[in-house]
Formats: C-alpha cells, structure tokens, sequence
C-alpha cells in the first residue's frame, strides 16, 4: 500500500493507505486508550473508548476501526475527545465493581489505567451494580465475570488463535454475559492467553491468584525450552522464586502467545522433589555431602572403574531439555577423555533407523503455505505454537492433508484425513512418490507400487501447491520403516519443491545436534550404551523410568556394577537407586543458557532466579568437574563462551547412506505408537500441577479398534500396558495408540 501522510495533533507523520488509525498513533507513539483492540485480534469497535476526533467528521470516530486516507487531520487531545473518553469510560463503570483492592489484575489492569487517566473522580450512577455468577472455566484460568466489560477479546482470542470458540457472549443489553458455551470449561492448549488478553481482572491466574501483587515482581526475558519453538516469555520473580510466566512480544517466534504449557511449567519448580543436596551413595546409603566432596567422590569413582585406556567404557546420556552449553561441555569433557559414547536419543527404539530429515522453512513463512501434509503428528499438542502458524495458513485458504494412524482433534480445516497403519506409512508415501516422479524407472523400491486415490491427489496437491510443506511428526521415530518414510518425504519435497519441517523431536533437540552431541566414530548410541553395560555414566537431568523408550533395559544397565552419576533437578526413587552420586542442577529459569529452535535461531537467555539450595547451574558444575579431571580447555568465564563455542564448532554431517525399503504388508505383529501427555514431555512439566489438572493433561487412553482388541485379547474397559483400553474403528488396523497421562510429581 501506498504511502501517505497524515495530521496527527498538529503533526505530520506517514501512514499505509489503509490502516487503522491505531496503528499508526501507537507507531507514532500516541497514546489513545482502548479495551476492544488488540493488535492480533479482529476489530469488534465495540467499547468506543478509542475515540478520537477527525476534522470533517460529524462525530468522534474510533480509532480502531477508522481507516487512513492522505490528508487526514486527527485530534486525540482536544476538548471534545477528552469529554467523549470521558463519558465512555463512565458509561463502563457503571457495572464495574470497582474491587481493585482484592483484584488480581490491580496493577497492571487496562481498565484501571485508563480510568485514572481519562476517566473521572466521580459517577452520577447511583444505583445497584450487577452480579454475574462465575463459571468454573477449568484449573488454570480463574473467572470474576462481575468485572467483564465486554470487549469480547476473549471471545475473538477463542474463535480467532484458539481455534475453539470456547467463550461467547449471552443475553442483551443489562443482562449481556461473557461466559463458556460448554460445562466442561474451556480445553484449549492456549487457553492461558486469554488471561494475558483480557483487560480487565475478569480473566486471571488461577495458580497464581491471591499470590503477589504485580508490582511486587521483577520480570526477567527468558526462553520456554518445552518445545522446538523456544518461544519469549517474562519469568516474573519474587524473592528468588518464579511466580508467574507470560508472553513477550517476538513476531518470528511466538509473536504475542505462548502456550499453557510453556506459561504454567513454572508451578513445578518448587515441588517438593527438587534435588537440593549433593549426595554419595556410601555402603548403599546416601550421605549429603559438600559439593567439593560429591565432586571429588565422582571423579574418584569415575577412575576407579575406568582404567586410562578403558574410556569407551564411560557413557554420556543426557535430556533434550539440557541447554545448549549443557550439551555442548558434556560431550567435550567426554571426547577429551576419549569416549564417544554420547547421545540425547533417548526414546528411540531402533536408533539404526532414526530419522534424519533436515528443517528447511522458517516459522513465519508457515502462514503462508498453500498446501500442507502431516504425517503422524498431532500438532496441536506436540508443538502448539508451530500448529497456530499452520492454522493460521489455513485461515488464509491452504489445503491440509493428514496421514496419520488415527483422526485427532485438528483446530483447523483438514483437506483429507488418512488413517491407514503404521506399517503402510511408507507404502503410501511410496505411491505419492510414484506419482510426482519423472523417472520412475530410476528407482527400484517404487517398481511394485502402484498409487490409490487419495495418494494419487496429494500428489497432485504437492505438484500444483505454489508453497508446499510436508511435516514429519513425532509419530513416525518408532516406525519401523522410520529412516524410508524420512527418505521418502525429502524425495517428494524434492520433486515437488516443498519445504520439509522435522518435528519428530522436540524440546532442545536441535542444540544437542548443533551442540554434537551424538555418537562420534566408533561410539555407542543411547540403546548400545544400555546393551554393553558400561562401566560408568554420566546421566545429564535423566528420569530412567519415564525418559528411555525401555526403561527396564537402563535400569539394568545402570544396576550394580558400574558407576552412575546423576546431574538433576528433581530427585526419584529409580535415580536414588540405580547412581552413586547424585549432583543438584538448576532447573528452567534457574540457569543461563540457550535453546535452538526450528528456524537454527539460537535463543539466549540469562537466569532469572539462583538455582535452590545447594543447586548449580550444570554448565558450572560440568567446567568443575572438566578442571578436577585435569582435561585441557574448558577456561570459560561464563556461560556466552561456551555459547560461541558450541555454534562454531566445526560439525561435519555423515551423508545418509541408509537404503529406501517399502513393505507393504505387515510383517510383524501390532504397532505401539506410544505419546506422552503434552503435559509430561519433561521433568518440570512433570510437577507442574495445575497442568495436570486440566482435561488435556488427564487424557489416558490406549485406542485400538476391535479386530487389535481381539488380537492383544483385551476389551474396553481393561488395561493395556497400564493404560485403560477404548476400542474404537476410528483407529487404523493393527496399531495401539497410547495417550499417557502422567502423576503428578511421579507419584501413582
Ligand atoms: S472476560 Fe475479559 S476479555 Fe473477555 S470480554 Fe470480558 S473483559 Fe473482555
Ligand atoms: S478500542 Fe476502539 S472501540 Fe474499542
């Protein structure tokens, strides 16, 4: 749009043909008060409190919904918009209770602000207020809808980036009422932002309600680690503790919203599990030590079992919620003691056949796709900020098409949901293969194929699309076929020239990949290092029972006769059995560090509060431990150091040699596609309470049709794998969908 110029108090500034006047006075740095507006949202114009007066118009005019046009001149102090804010802002509080004093919003209330600044000292209205009758809207938003003043953001936050319309407007005039269409509350994954939307106290914190007054806490920018987005968010501190998160603005990565999970993660940080104290395991008993001591202890221990040629003997695992400099020093401190055996894979059945397939589309051109293919993912909760880009694409007109081993709860307009088994994933992404492909000849596993329909237009889909993805999900790294699907896709989006997007892990996978941290030459994977029951390991904030894709394999591998250290945040009965030195390590917030996300953008963050009690940082205490080893190069200062060091390492990517092999029949017995709780992806998440009480973070089911019923002998209402069984046809044939809900803090 073209430029143009306007008048604005006397002042001439530029403007986009077009745009809202609100844009351009907040650009300009003007203030005009608001309620309805929000940048993200659509304009509803209904609160009038962004009047403003334009010469030539009869009438003051809002700001929000006024487009610009060249010459305009505007006033936003004269006489006659103050008198008009003034009246609006009477005509709000004429319901409002005025309860700031026990309001959670007090302090950083819109309504409040914009009362003391524009509104008046006293009210002709004189009669009775109104009562609304509050909803329970679930475990993590708190209501008091008596203080709603109807600017419906909540509402248009649901239909618009939530996806559901979870809240609408009932009633007329005096009897107007905000509420939930639904008993069952609201059970969007991003439900929180509505807290952050609304203007007013009607909408708060419930884990944080009644806790601290705003002002009370500082806010320090930090990185939300739970996902492969990173996305910016404030840990608001109060006396070294993390009281609350919420949103900031960065438009390449979250724009304005986070998920509930990255907002309400922080709860867990102060559960009583937390590891607070160096300890030894001394005759089978564990002693709290000093720091110096556990050190000394792990160093002594290390030697003990592993003689000065033996280094391959020693093992390094660690999460995918580590840091960046985490992994980074981790697998430095074991390559200079010449081991290799290093990995972050740690759910990974067969890791010969892990996916390797490169992300090549950053977040922000997500919305602009035309065409999108899914293959064994759920989005929504698995990585939801990157399926609010995805939504958004779709509200903007691009196709979705689904392959996956069950129909899930999509928030957007899917083209065709394709629910075949796990073992045909590769079949038809064979087909879809067989009908981009020039030359088919070229390639042999394609001879017997031939392509259905549905593969058939995909595959026209693909070949049409002006801007492509085709997404990989988190599905797909137990398959047995995993590495051909992963083959698959990059050879379609090759002959198709679509972007691809690996979401197949998550959390801070990317930095344990930038940071090197893989098996190098001659090293073992995570499953060889549990097969070969090494001597010792090195566990970097690892949970055996939950984190390991066989967890009875690592507790034997960690059983006697070898020597376990274990760096954690939070303690548990299997870590307290299977380590001889257990080393107290700062959590989320408590530490510096950087998280890489799906663009490669490395996101620094600084700690917000010290690490509890005798906690450190890990990057500390693995340059401690470096030093005591006597191993050269680990001189660093502080943490940025080791930040350009792990990004400018020179890292060398093996070329996939690994061959395409399509089997279209099943040739084994059921499938188990095993997912977490969205709720229970790590540590932290894991005692996070109020999380876990939402509808989302209590889903617990294995969905198998009736003929695997049959077969695996079960029935509705029984167990399969500790989890209850709901037969459904909905799911495809041969496969066992797990959703598996997580107690709180690991206890049952
Ligand atoms: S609850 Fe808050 S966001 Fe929703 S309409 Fe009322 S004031 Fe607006
Ligand atoms: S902000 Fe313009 S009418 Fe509400």
């Amino acid at each position: 749009m073209a430029d143009i110029e306007i008048e604005i108090d006397g002042n001439v500034v530029t403007a986009q043909a077009g745009e809202m006047l609100i844009s351009v006075t907040d650009r300009e740095g003007i203030s005009v008060p608001r309620f309805c507006y929000h940048k993200k949202l659509s304009v509803a114009a209904s609160c009038r409190m962004c009047l403003v007066d334009v010469e030539g118009a009869p009438k003051p005019q809002t700001a929000c919904s006024t487009p610009v046009n060249e010459g305009m001149k505007v006033h936003t102090q004269n006489a006659k918009v103050k008198a008009s804010q003034k009246a609006v802002m009477e005509f709000l509080l004429v319901n409002h209770p005025l309860d700031c004093p026990i309001c959670d919003q007090g302090g950083e209330c819109e309504l409040q602000d914009v009362a003391m600044t524009y509104g008046s000292d006293m009210s002709y209205f004189s009669e009775g207020k109104r009562v609304v009758v509050d909803n329970d809207i679930g475990p993590l938003i708190h209501t008091d809808m008596t203080r709603c003043i109807h600017c419906t953001r909540c509402v248009r936050f649901g239909n618009e980036i939530g996806g559901i319309a979870e809240m609408g407007g009932t009633g007329r005039g005096e009897d107007l009422k905000i509420e939930p269409f639904l008993q069952e509350g609201i059970t969007s994954e991003l439900s929180g932002n509505m807290i952050d939307v609304c203007p007013v106290g009607a909408l708060t914190s419930k884990p944080f309600r009644y806790a601290l007054r705003t002002w009370q806490m500082n806010a320090t920018p930090s990185i939300a680690r739970h996902d492969l987005v990173g996305s910016n968010v404030f840990a608001q501190t109060y006396k070294g503790k993390v009281r609350r998160v919420v949103a900031k603005d960065n438009d390449n990565v979250n724009e304005t919203w986070i998920s509930d999970r990255d907002r309400f993660s922080y709860e867990g940080l102060s559960h009583e599990n937390r590891l607070l104290k160096p300890q030894i395991k001394l005759n089978g008993k564990w002693k709290e030590v000093q720091w110096n001591e556990a050190l000394e202890f792990t160093v002594r221990g290390l030697a003990n079992q592993v003689s000065d040629n033996q280094a391959n003997e020693i093992g390094a695992l660690a999460s995918n919620t580590a840091t960046l400099e985490e992994f980074y020093l981790l697998q430095k401190i074991l390559r200079e003691m010449g081991s290799e055996n290093i990995d972050h894979r740690l759910d990974i059945k067969d890791l010969e056949n892990s996916i390797t397939l490169d992300s090549n589309i950053k977040l922000t051109e997500l919305e602009s796709i035309d065409y999108g293919l899914i293959i064994g993912s759920n989005p929504r909760l698995e990585q939801p900020m990157i399926n609010h880009r995805l939504r958004k694409a779709v509200l903007a007109g691009a196709d979705i098409d689904v392959v996956n081993v069950m129909p899930f709860d999509f928030n957007y307009r899917i083209n065709s949901e394709n629910i075949i088994s796990p073992y045909q994933t590769a079949t038809i992404l064979a087909e879809i293969s067989k009908s981009v492909l020039k030359s088919v000849h070229a390639k042999n596993y394609l001879s017997n194929v031939s392509a259905r329909d549905s593969a058939q237009s995909i595959a026209n889909r693909l070949l049409t699309a002006d801007n492509s993805v085709i997404i990989l999900g988190e599905h797909i790294i137990n398959n047995p076929q995993a590495i051909s699907i992963a083959k698959l896709i990059s050879e379609i989006a090759q002959q198709t020239n679509s972007a691809t997007l690996n979401i197949s892990a998550t959390s801070n996978s990317i930095a344990a990949e930038m940071a090197n941290f893989v098996p190098g030459q001659g090293g073992l994977d995570a499953n060889a290092m549990l097969a070969a029951k090494l001597k010792a390991y090195i566990l970097l904030d690892i949970y055996p029972e939950y984190d390991f894709h066989n967890s009875v394999k690592a507790l034997e591998a960690f059983g006697n006769n070898t020597f376990v250290v274990s760096m954690n945040s939070f303690k548990d009965k299997v870590i307290s059995q299977c380590s001889d030195v257990m080393l107290p390590i700062a959590s989320f917030y408590e530490t510096s560090g950087s998280h890489v996300n799906i663009d490669g953008k490395v996101q620094s963050f600084a700690a917000a509060v010290s690490a509890p009690s005798e906690s450190k940082p890990a990057w500390k205490v693995l340059k401690v431990l470096a030093d005591l080893l006597k191993l050269q190069g680990f001189h660093y200062e502080d943490s940025t150091q080791i930040t350009s060091e792990a990004v400018n390492q020179n890292r060398q990517k093996a070329t996939d040699e690994r061959p395409v092999s399509v089997i279209a029949e099943a040739k084994r017995g059921i499938d188990v596609i095993y997912q977490k709780s969205p709720y229970a992806t790590d540590v932290l998440l894991r005692h996070a309470s109020a999380l876990h009480a939402t509808k989302i973070g209590q889903v617990h089911l294995a969905s198998m049709n009736k003929s695997t019923a049959e077969k695996l002998q079960v029935e509705r209402g029984k167990k399969y794998l500790g989890v209850p069984v709901m037969v459904t046809e909905s799911v495809a044939n041969d496969c066992v969908f797990i959703n598996a809900r997580h107690p709180i803090g690991g206890k049952s």
